[in-house]
């Protein structure tokens, strides 16, 4: 990116701007659960507003490829209006030849978006018609979905093809975040990667062992490892099918200096004569079913993190939705928000189930920055190649 192409709010006065924003949050029974990826494009929105812009939101709900009324972006309207503090138009037939007029006709101070992109396959195919069709509808492009950039879909990497284009204010700090993160050359880096499936997190803890000083593991993840390791506590894991995977990670961490830090003990239900049992166990047990890391495995990891300065934390390290296995998960995220409170620490934690963790422990306002991407934030800290990224090579700058 050259970040001499500024463009100043002046420059996009009266402009009509396609604004890619992921709205893809949860809803229950019709109702918005969760607005912080609402809240994350505000300031862009705010940007655009001040510029005297049109505003045209763009967003994915779901996962559909034709038109489903329970996927309709109506659902988050109301919430958008009210966190934007503005009128937002809902534009169905966006791809029909009046839809230019209808865009026009709307007053500078309404927000238009337009109704779930995944109502067309062409979006995840990222047909290039397509995309050219929702170019048409703007002068410019803004991509704010940081989180969907891993998707190479024609609202992330097709439009901007057909319009001048630009990262979303958000977007941009996400990335420097991670950046700044893996930059910091001397301060004590340290990882805390959870999770349950070693499968999804591979390439990112090869990536992080080279990277970081010290790697704590939690979830299934510290169980694949463990397993590898020959704790028989944990034979509940296949080591086998990523036996080569775990051998490499713990081979360059070893050549790289990176700590690891493995879970010493766990907290499971037991199955006693026919009713199951809470336990904490560290050693070998035949009818353990393992669902958090234990208490002194909480202590360990503890006191690494007040030994570092910058801490990463993608992944819950237990079940944190069920008491008493919500005890790891919440224990580390109230001791990380305290530090970082009194700025002895700087907290990154990782989107999706790990963000929903803290606000769930009432903690997320403590952190320094929390991510409201899941997949996405996972390829770029792995420093795979996003499309949404690649698709900016020529991109302007907003300042
Ligand atoms: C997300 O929630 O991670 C993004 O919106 C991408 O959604 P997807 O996994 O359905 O592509």
């Amino acid at each position: 990116m050259r970040d001499s192409r500024a463009l100043k709010k002046s420059d996009l006065e009266g402009k009509k701007v396609l604004l890619r924003v992921d709205f893809n949050i949860p809803v229950e029974d019709g109702v918005v659960q969760d607005r912080a990826r609402i809240k994350n494009a505000a300031r862009t929105v705010q940007f655009l507003r001040e510029a005297r812009a049109k505003i045209i939101l763009m967003s994915h709900l779901g996962k559909t490829s034709s038109f489903n009324p329970d996927q309709s972006l109506g659902i988050v309207k109301n919430d958008v209006s009210e966190e934007y503090n503005a009128k937002v138009v809902l534009v169905g037939d966006y791809l029909s030849e009046n839809a230019s007029d209808v865009i026009s006709r709307t007053s500078s101070d309404e927000i238009i978006l337009l109704e779930n992109l995944r109502f067309h396959m062409e979006e995840e195919a990222c047909n290039m018609e397509f995309a050219r069709k929702l170019a048409d509808l703007a002068d410019f492009y803004v991509n704010e979905a940081f989180s969907v950039s891993h998707r190479k879909h024609a609202s992330i990497f097709g439009v901007p093809q057909f319009l001048p284009h630009s990262l979303g204010l958000s977007f941009k700090n996400e990335m420097q975040v991670v950046d700044n993160f893996f930059r910091g050359a001397n301060a004590p880096k340290m990882c805390l990667i959870g999770g349950s499936k070693l499968s999804t997190k591979v390439k990112l803890l090869r990536n992080l062992v080279k990277k970081v000083r010290k790697l704590a593991l939690g979830g299934g993840i510290a169980g694949a490892f463990l397993s590898f390791l020959g704790n028989k506590t944990l034979k509940i894991f296949d080591p086998k099918e990523y036996e080569k995977d775990v051998a490499e990670i713990i081979e360059n961490a070893r050549q790289y200096e990176c700590e690891l830090i493995m879970p010493i003990d766990f907290s499971a239900l037991i199955n006693d004569r026919d009713s199951f049992k809470h336990a904490i166990i560290s050693s070998e047990n035949d009818g353990a079913s393992i669902f958090d890391i234990g208490p002194a495995s909480v202590d360990l990891f503890k006191k690494n993190i007040r030994e570092s300065k910058i801490l990463l934390w993608n992944g819950p390290v237990g079940l944190f939705e069920r008491a008493p296995f919500n005890f790891g998960t919440m224990s580390i995220a109230k001791e990380v928000a305290q530090l970082t409170r009194e700025k002895q620490l700087i907290s990154i934690i990782g989107g999706g189930d790990t963000g929903f963790a803290m606000n769930k422990f009432g903690v997320a306002q403590d952190m320094s920055h929390i991510s409201t991407a899941g997949g996405a934030f996972l390829s770029y800290l792995e420093g795979s190649e996003l499309p949404g990224i690649e698709a900016m090579k020529d991109a302007y700058v907003l300042e």
